[in-house]
């Protein structure tokens, strides 16, 4: 059985992840790859539970240290309840965020050091690291406003420009470090030339 091949996509508040998500997901499947569609934080039972305590607001403040373990307890679930399952029958696993999240969000947005979690990368999840990512970026007011007018904000949401400033920059940091992984992305061009050039990311896979 030959592995399948696990790719995440990421980027800021409001990057049109949704919308594309699913473009990605169609392309796979009409080359007859049978895909699992998941996303972090959850994926699983469990996971999706540690998600409401992450995302929802509470009247205690979740300290940073607590947040990225949540992240990483959740990631841990998922990993070993779908992740790996799935890659390991072959199938693709494409993932709506992943831990460059964390290097952006925790490390960026909350400034943790990446040396504390690049720790628990290597524990929770072992040799396991994307085959591909794709970085959707756009400025950060853009994608603020989109995502704002969905409705109610969620903790993260509720940060401030500076916080996703901040996350921006993280996220380009890691395309920096990981070229040969990590794919950037324009966001804020028209949707045809976003998914065109998905579509050209996607096919160096595909061979
Ligand atoms: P979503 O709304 O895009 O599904 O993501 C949920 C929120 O969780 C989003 O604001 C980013 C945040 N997040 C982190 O802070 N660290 C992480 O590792 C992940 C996966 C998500």
């Amino acid at each position: 059985m030959i592995r399948g091949k696990f790719i995440t996509l990421e980027g800021g508040e409001g990057v049109g992840k949704t919308t594309n998500l699913a473009f990605i997901k169609d392309y796979l499947q009409q080359h007859n790859i049978t895909v699992v569609v998941t996303r972090e934080p959850g994926g699983t039972v469990l996971a999706e539970k540690i998600r409401h305590i992450l995302l929802d607001k509470h009247s205690e403040a979740i300290s940073e240290h607590a947040e990225l373990l949540l992240m990483f307890a959740a990631r841990a679930q998922h990993i070993k309840h779908v992740i790996e399952p799935a890659l390991a029958q072959g199938r693709w696993v494409l993932c709506d965020r992943f831990t460059d999240a964390t290097y952006a969000y925790q490390g960026g947005g909350r400034n943790m050091r990446s040396s504390t979690i690049e720790c628990l990368e290597n524990l929770v999840q072992g040799p396991l690291r994307p085959d591909l990512t794709l970085l959707l970026d756009a400025p950060v007011e853009i994608g603020i406003e989109r995502a704002r007018k969905r409705g109610a904000f969620d903790r993260f949401e509720a940060e401030k420009i500076s916080f996703f400033e901040q996350v921006r920059r993280a996220y380009l940091l890691q395309a920096e470090l990981h070229p040969e992984r990590i794919k950037l992305i324009k966001a804020n061009q028209p949707l045809a030339d976003v998914q065109r050039a998905l579509i050209e990311v996607i096919h160096t896979l595909l061979r």
